[in-house]
């Protein structure tokens, strides 16, 4: 996967290449032309040097002063040494026979003014080809120089525009990189303000924008999991307030119509002996239902007195396998064969807990296994220890996304604790339940077998210990109770 710094890397490569070929073509054409000035410097110093020896020779033919003609042949002399000095700077601009030509009337110069000048048209002639030549070098010299000046400011030109197309191109790459993606995000993040939890698109595949995105989509799966817990501890809160409020109501008229029933009952026999033995069966019936009836509803009063009386509630270091014989025990009669349970649970497992509540716990989902898989169902349990960043347990995490789990509470960070599970081969439980399970009430049995509050007070019991409960119902059948139940003390 390509990043932002290794692109950003390319742009300043690209770019410092781009600079150093510059510098050093800008470089290149400035030696260029100081050496077209050096020729320069040489043949301006050859013409002037011809301009002299004239003027000597005219001198001479003026005054004819002998000093004149010897200082003529001094200078003949000079551009000789000259023409053969800077032979290299002269052949850029003359063809060789030109040059040949040119010593050849240096030559013929000399030897007439070694003559004395005698013969003073031949000498002047000579004289007058050698500046007119010099000449003529001397300004193709200053064509081809503002011709080399135009030609590397042309260039510097190009390679100007050049760098600064790259430099335009290298900042659209940038802006397509960085600041585009970052203003997608943005803009995706406003919703965020308005609690709007909407999942981040991918917006580049630059790694640094993948691996931000996903963290941000992690955080928001995080934050929605954990508003979804919020809201259903608070319901479950107000519900279980308003529950024992209600149970608490119940309890006096139920024990007067239990008492009434039970009266009832006795009175039947001191019925006048007119009234037809079958009436009396009848009614005997009628009222023994209204008594049963009436303390199953007293049982459900019960469990709810019983639960919200959160007071008692005295958490002790307690071996985990200790409380489940406990309660394996408690439930024995109900067990349709010796082997139904299995446990996996270290002896050494301790938890910080109230063994009489965690009890309830375990004698509630056993007892749930069993109503709903009736006698050919086997139960597992088993426990191992386990840190905060436990839970939810990675196996969930696909249960989850299929909507097949439920999870509830998160566990205090940096305690020790110990995760149980509790699987069973029954039926299991459809995904569109497994959501309201836990609510208090919510029953699949038929009516008068379930009260619809065994995972209700489980889920509480588990809830006030400081732990987390899930429950899954893979497709392949079955129900596991997965459980994170702190065991005090730091890790
Ligand atoms: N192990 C299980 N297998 C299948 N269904 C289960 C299991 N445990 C609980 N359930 C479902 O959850 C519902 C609620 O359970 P609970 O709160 O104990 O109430 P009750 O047992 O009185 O129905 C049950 O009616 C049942 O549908
Ligand atoms: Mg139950």
């Amino acid at each position: 996967m390509s990043s932002i710094r290794s692109k950003i890397t390319y742009i300043y490569l690209a770019l410092a290449l781009g600079v150093g070929a510059f510098v050093l073509f800008a470089s290149a054409s400035l030696r260029f032309l100081e050496q077209r000035m050096t020729e320069g410097v040489a043949i301006a110093a050859f013409q002037e040097t011809a301009q002299e020896m004239r003027r000597h020779e005219k001198n001479f033919f003026l005054y004819r002063a002998q000093a004149e003609l010897g200082a003529a042949r001094d200078l003949a002399v000079e551009l000789e040494w000259r023409l053969k000095q800077d032979g290299a700077a002269l052949a850029e601009l003359a063809a060789p026979d030109e040059l040949l030509a040119l010593a050849r009337s240096l030559a013929r110069y000399r030897r007439l003014l070694d003559d004395g000048g005698r013969v003073e048209a031949e000498l002047r002639g000579a004289g007058h080809e050698i500046l007119n030549r010099s000449e003529s070098l001397a300004q193709r010299e200053r064509a081809n120089l503002s011709g080399s000046v135009r030609q590397s400011r042309h260039a510097l030109l190009w390679s100007v525009g050049v760098l600064v197309l790259m430099a335009l191109a290298g900042g659209q790459v940038l802006y397509r990189v960085v600041v585009r993606p970052l203003r997608q995000l943005e803009k995706q993040v406003e919703p965020l303000a308005h609690g709007e939890f909407r999942a981040f698109s991918m917006v580049s595949k630059d790694r640094e924008i993948v691996s931000f995105t996903q963290a941000l989509n992690h955080m928001l799966e995080e934050l929605e999991l954990h508003r979804r817990l919020v809201q259903q501890s608070e319901k479950l809160a107000s519900l279980g307030t308003l529950a024992s409020g209600v149970a608490h109501e119940l309890n006096n008229p139920l024990g007067n119509i239990s008492g009434a029933a039970q009266i009832a009952l006795e009175e039947i026999e001191s019925l006048p002996l007119s009234l037809p033995e079958t009436a009396r069966a009848e009614l005997r019936s009628w009222l023994q239902q209204i008594d049963d009836e009436t303390e199953r509803a007293r049982q459900i009063v019960r469990i709810l007195l019983d639960y919200s009386r959160r007071s008692d509630h005295e958490d002790r270091p307690t071996p985990l396998l200790g409380v489940l014989e406990k309660s394996l025990l408690l439930l024995r009669p109900r067990l349709p064969e010796d082997d139904t349970v299995s446990c996996d649970v270290p002896a050494e497992l301790m938890l910080c807990i109230d063994p009489q509540r965690m009890k309830q716990v375990f004698i509630n989902l056993i007892q749930n296994a069993l109503d709903a898989g009736g006698n050919s169902v086997h139960i597992h349990i088993e426990a191992a220890a386990a840190g905060p960043h436990d839970w939810p347990p990675a196996e969930l995490a696909h249960d989850m996304a299929m909507g097949r789990a439920q999870v509830l509470g998160a566990p205090v960070s940096a305690a020790r604790a110990v995760l149980i599970r509790i699987r069973d081969d029954g039926p299991g439980i459809h995904s569109d339940r497994i959501g309201q399970v836990f609510d208090p009430f919510f029953t699949t049995r038929a009516p008068g077998e379930g009260t619809g509050l065994g995972l209700y007070i489980v889920a509480e019991i588990v809830l006030e210990h400081g732990g987390a409960i899930a429950v899954t119902s893979p497709p392949a059948g079955g129900a596991c109770f997965t459980l994170w139940l702190p065991c005090g003390g730091q890790p």
